[in-house]
């Protein structure tokens, strides 16, 4: 899958159906992108590179170099020299002097793919990896440029490695991880957006010139910007037209840039975030950056999103709760906030197990004297005037139940009213003689320190050991300012951000290896830290701290945009919405949780009589279907976003046998009746039946037409929703291959 050849001195990456091609121009020899696209059979297509005659290469037209750095399409473009569209690379020499260049110096093409030192990254058996080694002279700096495939995903896994091979330090100011060139054949794009309660809204933009991207400087990937960038064809669609997709496998900041050039060509890239990032690499030192990955679809957004969910469902989730029904869960944090004690929990568990709900889940609130948010971060000692008797009590009491139970931390912050703060003031982040900010009340905790991170690590087992406790919610509620440690020297204090990703890395690592079997949940004030290098650790992330149906069909669509719908934490909470007023149907709640991890989020001993009989037949339809949701192939057919009316997505089993559809009419259209909905993901050939799933019984009826259809028909006809009335109206329909 990756070749080497050596009339064209090119490199062919392929996967099932897109290849990747870098050639190197003629001496001096620099690495040039010669395409990224649909699958191509020549292996020399060289002449990309447009070298133009007489040519522009340095060593035969010296006067012209940096015409030639101007559109030569650099595959890792360093800083200093001459290209002015923006670097991947950029160093700073003892001197201050900030020039590198970078020339072949050998490859090899390895099986399997190389360690990723600390860092979440891509695995599997059946990789196979170039390593690019390309060198700088003056500074003695090796740079190498991993590429990595696997047989059965569509997406190419870029790293860099930069070694220091001389006697002096050097000091990284910019390190991304994958840039490449090639022509704006008028793409568009296509980023996520939002804030706390309404993350990764789609938004689909024309490519202007210059500078254009995302990037997050909050230490973490955050509410706000996703790490990822979408180039679409202009004709681009769910199901046609071309998509490239970026994703970077990291936790912190980053920088994902578009520069439009002067001759109608971009650049791309995507990297760790210069801004708050200086590295010092001493002599025979090595950064890994992270790993990005890039996909390339001719089958619009919906190809796009099915290969980035293959691969991180194949490649880099590894908790072995990966493919196993997640138990349903009941969360308190909607039900009590902090105002709970052990009978509340025991009361809403009781009632939760009668319904058929597998796990309570003890939120904020358990610990010290966290009677509100503005205290006892730090304090992980169960709190025994609410959990009266204890927590092994406590749990063997929702054991009793036949339930297991979880419970939420935030390990990596500090309350200043707490014991721990009082105790060590200096272990929060701050500048001295600066006094840091607030967030919520908390500091974050200095984790590049090894003596925090093992003080956090005790204080956690302490907990885990000393009860029967299946799920950890991991929170963070807070970004990173105030950038100081003490335990960093002055001129690695621009370490610090970087080095604070790679710490929470091993603090996880730590945990899932002392307890394989623990169900950990990412999250971070909702959806503030969904990424990639997450999943690396916990095989689902709470999605967002906004429940409200309709909202999360927006969210949802975002994030699975990207993402598995087996990672997504979607629970269904009482109504009005606590966060946005609105009023849902239960059974609508339950279809759009469904298209998640699925879960409650509300006080079971409260609410009405109508909406907790639902609640066992939702538990039946989640284990029902929710194996068509986790495993299957993922198309939307409509989006609310789009249109402001309706939502409908499906998931069809890889074998197509059957697919399972939700529809939501979120606003009722008066005077239209019925309208037509095209299915995806079928055999054209198989014939189908389609059942409607009944809320109240949990059986299901057949749909439209009692009979039986063709794929073909139903994806090029469609079917015919009608007969709903009313705003926020929803159906399931299960789609099953005639026997
Ligand atoms: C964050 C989480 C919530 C809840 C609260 C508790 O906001 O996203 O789900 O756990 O913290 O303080």
């Amino acid at each position: 899958m990756i070749g080497w050849h050596e009339a064209s001195r090119s490199f062919k990456i392929d996967t099932p159906h897109s290849s990747y091609v870098i050639a190197l121009a003629d001496e001096p020899a620099y690495a040039g992108h010669a395409y990224f696209g649909k699958r191509i059979s020549d292996e020399d297509v060289s002449q990309l590179l447009r070298i133009a005659e007489p040519p522009y290469v340095p060593s035969r037209n010296a006067r012209d170099k940096l015409s030639f750095l101007d559109t030569f399409p650099m595959e890792y473009p360093t800083h200093g020299v001459g290209d002015f569209r923006g670097s991947a690379l950029k160093i700073r020499t003892k001197e201050g002097h900030s020039a590198s260049e970078l020339f072949y110096l050998r490859h090899e093409i390895v099986s399997g793919k190389p360690e990723a030192e600390g860092l979440p990254a891509t695995f599997g058996d059946n990789a196979s990896t170039l390593k690019l080694i390309l060198w700088d002279e003056v500074c003695s700096l090796e740079v190498e440029l991993r590429y990595s495939v696997f047989e059965d995903c569509d997406a190419v896994l870029r790293s860099a490695r930069i070694t220091n091979r001389g006697t002096r330090e050097l000091f990284l100011e910019k390190a991304l991880s994958a840039s490449f060139d090639m022509d704006n054949e008028e793409f568009e794009l296509l980023t996520l957006h939002g804030s706390w309660a309404r993350e990764r809204h789609m938004q689909r933009r024309r490519i202007g010139s210059g500078f254009q991207g995302v990037s997050s400087g909050r230490g973490e990937t955050s509410h706000q910007h996703q790490p990822f960038l979408g180039l679409l064809s202009r004709d681009c669609t769910q199901e046609r037209g071309e998509a490239y997709g970026l994703h970077l496998i990291y936790s912190g900041n980053f920088l994902g840039s578009v520069y439009g050039g002067q001759f109608d060509n971009l650049r791309i890239s995507i990297g760790i975030d210069p801004e708050d990032f200086c590295w010092r690499l001493a002599p025979g030192e090595s950064f890994l950056t992270p790993e990005a990955v890039l996909v390339y679809s001719d089958h619009g957004l919906g190809g796009m999103s099915r290969s980035f969910h293959d691969l991180y469902r194949r490649h880099l989730i590894r908790s072995v709760w990966k493919d196993r029904t997640r138990p349903v869960l009941i969360n308190n944090w909607e039900a009590t906030y902090f105002d709970f004690d052990e009978k509340k929990l025991l009361a809403i568990a009781e009632q939760a197990a009668k319904c058929g709900i597998e796990m309570l889940v003890m939120d904020d609130g358990w610990f010290g004297n966290r009677f509100d948010d503005n205290r006892a971060l730090g304090d992980w000692k169960v709190n025994e005037e609410k959990i009266r008797g204890g927590l092994k009590k406590l749990t063997d009491g929702i054991g009793a139940l036949g339930m297991r139970f979880g419970i939420w931390f935030e390990p990596e912050m500090v309350s200043p009213d707490s014991d721990l703060y009082r105790e060590h003031p200096d272990w929060a982040i701050a500048v001295p003689g600066r006094k840091a900010g607030l967030c919520r009340n908390q500091y974050v905790l200095d984790l590049t320190r090894s003596e925090v991170r093992d003080h956090v690590f005790g204080l956690l087992t302490d907990i885990l050991d000393s009860a029967d406790i299946a799920y950890v919610k991991w929170d963070m509620n807070r970004q990173l300012a105030d950038l100081g440690s003490l335990g960093l020297d002055p001129e690695c204090q621009g370490e610090l951000s970087h080095r604070y990703v790679l710490a929470v890395y091993e603090l996880q690592e730590r945990l899932i290896k002392r307890y394989p079997e623990l169900l950990l949940e990412n999250c971070s004030g909702g959806g503030a830290r969904f990424d990639p290098g997450m999943l690396y650790y916990s095989p689902q992330i709470w999605c967002s701290d906004d429940t409200d149906a309709v909202e999360r069909l927006m969210i949802q669509e975002g994030t699975a945009l990207l993402y598995p719908l087996s990672v997504i934490g979607a629970h269904v909470s009482d109504c009005p919405n606590h966060t946005v007023g609105r009023v849902t149907p239960f059974e609508t709640r339950g279809y759009v949780a469904l298209a998640g991890t699925f879960g409650y989020e509300l006080d079971i001993t409260k609410i009405s009589e109508e909406d907790r009989a639902l609640i066992p037949k939702q538990v039946e339809m989640y284990h029902r279907y929710h194996g068509l949701f986790a495993d299957g192939d993922y198309y939307r057919l409509a989006s609310y976003s789009e249109n402001r009316l309706y939502d409908a997505f499906l998931c069809a089993s890889k074998d197509q046998r059957e697919a399972v559809l939700v529809y939501v009419q979120v606003m009722m259209r008066p005077n239209h009746h019925s309208r037509v909905l095209k299915l995806a993901g079928l055999d054209p050939k198989r014939r189908y039946r389609l059942y409607r799933f009944v809320a109240e019984t949990a059986e299901e009826v057949p749909f439209g037409a009692d009979r039986a259809f063709y794929g073909d028909t139903l994806m090029n006809a469609g079917i015919t929703i009608g007969g709903l009335w009313g705003d926020f109206k929803a159906l399931l329909l299960h789609v099953k291959e005639e026997e």
